[in-house]
């Protein structure tokens, strides 16, 4: 075939409807081809609806449906929405000159959405380039047809001189002709030989039933669409076939010519075989071939033109013989065809088409040469699920994924990033790279990156240090011609040991606790418990802590005796507290990290109530205005047995269960307050009764106070209002903390107005 543009075309203007002004370059385009006219038109110039007509001597006559088959005319659609029109040069209408040159006018009707016609005429015009063959059958898409040689007597061939009759008496003598069709007897299909039955019909019967019989200058011939009356199917190597088994009888003076002109067409479709699109054809039709058979060749074509094997290799088809068989093996998307992208319900999809077609040339003892052209356009849907490929990178501490890979009809219109949806501008500007990718073969795809850092990459401690890094992305990617979308969302994730814990730095003062939070590198996610208590700004309220926030470390001094602090045990040395400081785990709230501080407390006087009923108490007798000073180690409480469990110079310190040692009980509302003493009688001699005393005498009033129902506290006293007890409670300083932002270790947001506590 050659792509050398013979015909010419003629926009001539015969009627008022015609335009040819309007026409753009390029929007017609017609090419001579072995065996028939090839014209396509440019989708967009198309209307709402368009129509071929062709016009000869009789008059103008539409191309449609199974008419235009029998007739010789392909009229469709390409995989780019062009409409193509291929017409055999043995088509009726067509202007036939000694089977040697062609010519056809057409008009293309295109009707635009108002309903008006405007009608473009194109005369068509090709000349025969390689000369016809003995017979010659063509396997079109909508029709089968064979045109074999007309066979003329030897000695009328030699002898005599034949004159070509004008076609309208080749008509007129068509009357008179007969074809015999044989068809398997029960039309079962799947013999190769089955027995057959036979019916000779008068040429105007079988054109009724969808044959088209035809005789030209030297070739007789026979049409018919797929599927016809007296068609058959058969099965040639497991590929199904339709064979069309007729004889055309003739008279041609006073002889009875017979003229084989079955037809036979492959009509299984391809399919896919992993990643290949699989087309099986059989290589020898063995209702064409009458033994024996000599095969000269297949020749294997694209868009119009044949492929050399060199092309055919490059492009990666692979043309494998496998008992009589011909398998093609063309990989999804090879060169030579064309990828056409889909968003069907969601899912992407790819389609790919190839304009594909074959030849066949053999010998049999029939026909001394067989030429067979099979077009067999190749289409395949598959959904195409993108592959996100994750190239994240730990040490650079970057995410980087790309999806991929698409044909050159989809673009990226758009990312979502955590929840944030971002055009490709605004991506850019928030610290999102992306960045389109694309490869030699014309396929293509988009990579975007972003730091683990990135305000919209989330963070999830895992324990141990490690933290996992998660990036949830969607790739919003649009498809033409109605720009449908295609959403592919995608999670990556990274852990990496990175994770610096906060470290607490811990000391005593003479007030209380100073506690150093240094900073971590995940801070917000941790919820600090100060003595079991969230540190919130409450807390801090209540606790009277003083904060101090630096560079890289936060101070907090929790007084003594302020709550959070816990109490260890109180001796002649002092006061015993800790501090534990722990680092909860937000999410899990699993315990992360804790810290204790312990301090010890010089007190002079202090009394205190522990919950479980046991009060404690250090006096310094020193402390009341005696002289002389009374003994510690001759004090008691109310009850004399019970006397200190150490002394030290001036102080005593007592241990004693509420419920013994003499101790008062009374009822007030919900409370119950518990009463004793610790007291120095002296046993004065009964002599010295009337005399003013030389002993000093001593008494302190301790005790507690309990709710009757409900969980009992620890609590401290401090004797600053001496002899009157119950102590005031030990005061708590206030501090103002102007901050009202988050603050990575201290929960909430700190609330205005505190009701005062002292
Ligand atoms: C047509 O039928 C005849 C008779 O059965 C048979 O000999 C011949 O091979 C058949 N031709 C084709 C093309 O099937
Ligand atoms: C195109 O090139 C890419 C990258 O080299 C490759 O992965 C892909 O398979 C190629 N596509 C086709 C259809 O050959
Ligand atoms: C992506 O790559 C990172 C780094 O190599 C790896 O940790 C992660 O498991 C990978 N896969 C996904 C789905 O995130
Ligand atoms: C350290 O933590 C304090 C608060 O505790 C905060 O104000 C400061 O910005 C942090 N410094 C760094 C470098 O993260
Ligand atoms: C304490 O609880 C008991 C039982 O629940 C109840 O009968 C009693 O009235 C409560 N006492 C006070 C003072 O609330």
């Amino acid at each position: 075939m050659t792509n050398e543009t013979v015909l010419w075309m003629l926009l001539l203007c015969l009627f008022p409807s015609c335009a040819t002004d309007t026409v753009p370059i390029g929007t017609f385009i017609t090419e001579c081809q072995d065996r028939h006219f090839w014209m396509s038109i440019k989708s967009s110039f198309l209307g709402k609806k368009f129509r071929f007509d062709v016009q000869d001597g009789s008059g103008v006559h539409t191309l449609s449906g199974q008419p235009a088959a029998e007739c010789g005319y392909t009229v469709v659609l390409d995989s780019l929405g062009d409409l193509v029109l291929r017409a055999s040069y043995l088509a009726c209408h067509v202007e036939n000159e000694k089977d040697t040159a062609f010519r056809l006018l057409v008009w293309l009707v295109n009707t635009d959405v108002d309903g008006e016609e405007t009608t473009y005429p194109l005369q068509l015009s090709c000349p025969l380039r390689h000369p016809w063959k003995p017979r010659e059958i063509v396997c079109e898409e909508n029709y089968m047809e064979v045109s074999t040689m007309k066979q003329v007597p030897t000695n009328i061939q030699k002898g005599m001189d034949w004159t070509p009759t004008p076609p309208v008496l080749l008509e007129e003598g068509l009357r008179e002709w007969r074809v015999a069709f044989r068809e398997p007897r029960n039309q079962q299909g799947g013999m190769e030989r089955p027995p057959m039955k036979e019916q000779t019909l008068s040429v105007e019967m079988a054109q009724l039933l969808g044959y088209h019989i035809g005789t030209t200058e030297t070739r007789v011939l026979l049409r018919c669409a797929y599927g016809s009356r007296l068609s058959y199917k058969l099965q040639e190597k497991g590929i199904e076939v339709e064979v069309v088994n007729a004889t055309i009888l003739y008279k041609h003076h006073w002889m009875l010519l017979k003229v084989d002109t079955s037809v036979a067409c492959t009509t299984s479709k391809a399919y896919m075989d992993g990643d290949n699109i699989l087309l099986r054809f059989p290589k020898i039709l063995s209702s064409l071939v009458l033994p024996p058979h000599k095969d000269m060749g297949l020749r294997l074509g694209v868009e119009r033109s044949f492929l050399s094997d060199c092309t055919t290799r490059q492009r990666g088809y692979d043309l494998q013989e496998q008992d009589g068989a011909v398998e093609l093996r063309i990989p999804f998307g090879a060169e030579g065809g064309f990828i056409k992208s889909q968003v069907v319900d969601g899912q992407y999809t790819q389609s790919y088409f190839l304009d594909l077609f074959y030849m066949l040339q053999w010998e049999d003892f029939q026909w001394s040469l067989t030429e067979y052209r099979s077009f067999r356009p190749l289409s395949v849907h598959l959904p195409k699920p993108p592959v996100l490929v994750n190239e994240t990178s730990l040490s650079e501490s970057m995410f980087s994924v790309s999806l991929g890979l698409f044909p050159l009809d989809v673009s990226l219109s758009s990312v979502t990033v955590g929840d944030r949806p971002m055009s490709w501008v605004e991506a850019e500007q928030m610290g999102v790279h992306l960045a389109h990718v694309p490869f030699p073969n014309g396929s293509h795809a988009y990579l975007l990156q972003t730091p683990f850092s990135h305000p919209l990459v989330t963070q999830q401690y895992l324990g141990e240090g490690y933290r996992r890094y998660t990036l949830v992305l969607t790739f919003v990617l649009s498809v033409p011609p109605n720009s449908d979308l295609y959403q592919h969302p995608a999670t990556v994730e990274a852990d990496v040991q990175d994770v610096v814990l906060p470290r607490v730095e811990g000391g005593c003062t003479a007030k209380g606790v100073r506690l150093l939070l240094h900073n971590g590198t995940m801070d917000s996610q941790w919820e600090v418990y100060v003595g079991g208590r969230r540190l919130d700004w409450e807390l801090v309220e209540l606790g009277g802590y003083a904060l101090e926030t630096r560079q890289d470390y936060f101070s907090m001094l929790v007084p003594l005796y302020a709550l959070g602090m816990a109490y260890e045990g109180l001796s002649l040395q002092g006061l015993v507290v800790t501090i534990s400081v722990t680092f909860v785990d937000r999410e899990t709230a699993r315990e992360e990290h804790s810290f204790n501080q312990r301090c010890v407390f010089p007190v002079k006087e202090l009394l205190v109530c522990l919950p479980d009923n046991t009060a404690l108490v250090i006096v310094d007798t020193s402390s009341r205005t005696q002289t002389p000073p009374v003994e510690p180690k001759l004090t008691s409480l109310l009850d004399p047995t019970c006397v200190p469990v150490e002394t030290k110079g001036a102080r005593a310190l007592y241990t004693f269960s509420l419920d013994s040692c003499g101790t008062v009980t009374t009822l007030e509302e919900d409370y119950i307050i518990y009463t004793n003493k610790v007291q120095f009688w002296p046993k004065v001699p009964v002599g010295l009764k009337t005399l003013k005393s030389p002993y000093s005498q001593f008494s302190v009033p301790v005790g507690c106070v309990h709710p009757v129902n409900g969980t009992r506290m620890l609590t401290i006293y401090q004797p600053r209002t001496l002899q009157t007890w119950p102590y005031v409670l030990a005061s708590v300083s206030h501090h103002n903390h102007p901050r009202a932002e988050p603050h990575p270790f201290i929960g909430g947001r700190k609330r205005n107005k505190l009701p005062a506590v002292g």
